[in-house]
């Protein structure tokens, strides 16, 4: 009766080792890959949540007009980048141009395209795509590649 019960135990001690080595139920950790990647995107989230509208409707729109030739961190590497644009894409995080940019000067270029700044035609027109609100939100964006 008693070898019984002990085996019992072990087998239970067995089982639930397996567990803790599976992994199972184990808590994101700092030193772990995958706890890392849900707790930045957690804080991503977090950020994002407390943007104003105006910066969240200028990222979504961004993100869908402007990446593809400006890129995801406003750089100008997007995926044409180098492929097929001469000039490239104006680099959002060069602090020296953005301060040369005035909001006027964005705003002309994101309605009327570069060409209306005197510069090439590779950056288009949006004007009769986006409405005054959105290019006004897009303006903000932008902003927001510059290091602080
Ligand atoms: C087809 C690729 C492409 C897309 C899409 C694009 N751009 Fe551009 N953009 C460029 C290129 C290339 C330049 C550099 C033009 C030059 O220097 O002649 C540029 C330059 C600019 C400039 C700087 C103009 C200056 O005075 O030097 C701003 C601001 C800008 N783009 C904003 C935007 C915004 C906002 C969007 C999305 C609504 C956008 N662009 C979409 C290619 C693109």
């Amino acid at each position: 009766m008693q070898k019984k019960t002990h085996i019992r135990k072990t087998a239970l001690l067995a089982a639930l080792s397996v567990f803790a080595i599976t992994g199972c139920g184990k808590k994101p950790g700092k030193n772990d890959k995958a706890g890392q990647a849900a707790a930045d995107s957690v804080a991503v989230a977090a950020r994002e949540a407390s943007m104003p509208f105006t910066l969240k409707e200028g990222k979504r729109l961004y993100n869908h007009y402007c990446f593809e030739c400006h890129g995801d961190a406003g750089d100008g590497s997007g995926q044409y980048y180098g492929v097929s644009l001469t000039p490239q894409p104006a680099n959002f995080t060069d602090k020296a141009f953005m301060k040369s940019l005035t909001d006027e000067k964005i705003t002309k270029v994101i309605s009327e395209g570069s060409a209306s700044v005197g510069k090439s035609n590779m950056c288009p027109p949006w004007g009769r795509t986006l409405d005054k609100e959105e290019i006004e939100c897009l303006v903000e964006y932008v902003k927001t590649f510059v290091p602080k």
